[in-house]
């Protein structure tokens, strides 16, 4: 049965507190994949990166999107770069309702450096990168049909945004 809920999009798109408000609201077993694969590792997702290289951390997400795609009734926030890989959203497609959250540069950028926890963006001109990785990775979020815009609204709203429009 395809009654999985996967949020994806770009770093600092909310998807991890959203999932987590939105799996609390319907019950839900929440999956936050970075958290996940943090745990199984034993070490933060930087230390990944750092010691193992990003095609290490793809493969370990592969891993977890075959895992996820097995079980039913999950809310999932996958990392922001899960979808390069293709199998991935053919899976998630097959084993539910895949969303893609967005919002702008500004938000994004406010929102990551409140923290140091994204590789990717641990560089001098994190806008000028937040930027690069949109452009390229355009094409991979759009081909997710069902998009909420999470710019300036509550957990709650997207929350009830997500519910009144895909579910
Ligand atoms: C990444 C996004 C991160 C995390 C890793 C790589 C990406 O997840 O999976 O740092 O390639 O966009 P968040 O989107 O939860 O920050």
């Amino acid at each position: 049965m395809a009654s999985n809920i996967i949020l994806t999009g770009f770093m600092g798109t909310g998807k991890s507190s959203v999932g987590r408000r939105l799996a609390n609201r319907l019950r839900r077993p929440f999956v936050d994949m970075d958290t996940k694969i943090e745990h199984q590792e034993g070490r933060s997702i930087s230390e990944i990166f750092a010691n193992e290289g990003e095609s290490y951390f793809r493969d370990l997400e592969r891993a977890l999107v075959l895992e996820i795609s097995g079980q039913e009734d999950l809310v999932v926030s996958t990392g922001g770069g899960v979808l390069m890989d293709p199998r991935n959203l053919a899976d998630f497609r097959k084993s539910g309702t895949v969303i893609c959250l967005c919002t702008t540069v500004d938000t994004i950028l406010d929102r990551v450096m409140r923290d140091r926890k994204r590789p990717l963006l641990d560089c001098e001109d994190p806008r000028a990168k937040i930027e690069d990785l949109l452009a390229e990775r355009q094409a991979m979020y759009q081909a997710v049909s069902i998009q909420v815009d999470t710019t300036g609204a509550s957990h709650d709203e997207v929350c009830d945004r997500i519910i009144n429009t895909a579910l």
